[in-house]
């Protein structure tokens, strides 16, 4: 009896000694990772008070219960000292001005696409090289000579005036090109027949901006030659371009037009897309929207690439990529599309 009594007092003495102890430690303690060891040390598995638990069971039932009573009681005690010091080191990293909550969602990064133009770009390559054409590129400052001269536009053509060329201050006169046309004799220089070759790139015209023109545009020039080339080739390339491009049937017409460099000339019109043909602010109330130019090459286009005009025969055309992209995504104003307006690229 008298050994289980002091059984008893020894325990009670090392609770209080272990509240003494174990409060001194929680205070001590800079940083959450000795708080937790503090925890593990007294009311952890193998803990100090865990181990007081433990062996109540060699001390008789009515001292148990008295001593059980104060070992819950120091238990619950340290339980809340060490979650008060846990939430005033929380307090103060908050308070910190580097505090960084990192269970907080983050931020998602705003994704870009393509622009419209080069979507549409790329989707013209695409199905010309499908049909076996290559794509080139030619350079953006030209001379007058594969601007002008080699694609038969006389000296005195409208075209080569101030008010329609933009002329640089650089030797021999040279300019930014007003379309991709000067691609053709640079590549029947280089290459031999037979051809098929498209020419994606920026034009730029000295010229007033509306619903329907640009200063700068997308063109796309093609050019076939062969021995046997006609009109009718050209049609079923371009039914074809047209189908793969809109996905559907589009209704397009040739009309006769004139250009120096082919010769018969025609220009290309497309059913509206954006007002279904009825007639809006981006057809002129039309109904039609011209899209490209094109005609059969001109024997001296020939010649002035080297070719033998009694050998070959081509076509050619120079679509306007913007009005495309206007049609595909019924944009009424070709502005829009070099705007940089984000609200209206978003759309894409
Ligand atoms: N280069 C012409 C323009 O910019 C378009 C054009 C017409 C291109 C007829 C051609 C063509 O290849 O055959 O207006």
């Amino acid at each position: 009896m008298q050994l289980n009594n002091k059984r008893m007092e020894q325990l009670k003495s090392d609770l209080k000694s272990l509240k003494v102890e174990a409060k001194l430690e929680i205070e001590k303690a800079e940083d959450l990772a000795k708080l937790n060891q503090v925890f593990k040390k007294y009311l952890g598995k193998e803990g100090e008070i865990t181990r007081v638990l433990r062996s109540l069971g060699s001390i008789p039932k009515q001292n148990r219960m008295k001593v059980g009573r104060e070992a819950n009681e120091l238990k619950n005690f340290l339980e809340k000292k060490i979650e008060e010091k846990k939430s005033s080191f929380v307090k103060t990293m908050e308070n910190r001005k580097d505090w960084l909550d990192v269970t907080l969602p983050g931020k998602k990064p705003v994704l870009g696409h393509l622009h419209p133009l080069t979507q549409v770009r790329k989707k013209t390559e695409e199905i010309f090289q499908m049909m076996g054409f290559s794509v080139v590129e030619g350079p953006e400052i030209e001379n007058e000579w594969y601007n002008f001269d080699a694609l038969n536009i006389p000296k005195d053509h409208p075209a080569r005036d101030l008010w329609d060329t933009f002329y640089l201050k650089l030797k021999d006169r040279q300019l930014l090109r007003t379309h991709t046309s000067p691609n053709q004799v640079r590549y029947m220089e280089k290459h031999q027949p037979p051809l098929r070759m498209i020419v994606p790139g920026n034009v730029f015209r000295h010229e007033a901006t509306d619903f329907r023109h640009e200063f700068q545009l997308f063109q796309v020039e093609g050019l076939m030659v062969d021995k046997d080339i006609s009109v009718p080739n050209f049609k079923a390339i371009i039914g074809e371009f047209f189908r793969r491009f809109f996905e559907k049937e589009v209704q397009f017409r040739l009309r006769p037009d004139f250009f120096p460099f082919t010769e018969p000339s025609f220009d290309i019109s497309m059913t509206c897309l954006v007002c279904k043909g009825r007639g809006c602010s981006a057809c002129k109330k039309t109904g039609w929207l011209e899209v490209a130019g094109a005609g059969m090459v001109h024997p001296n286009v020939f010649k002035n690439s080297g070719l033998d005009p009694k050998e070959w025969k081509g076509w050619a055309f120079g679509f306007g990529l913007d009005r495309l992209a206007m049609m595909k995504y019924k944009i009424n104003d070709i502005r829009l599309l070099r705007s940089g307006d984000l609200r209206f690229l978003q759309q894409f």
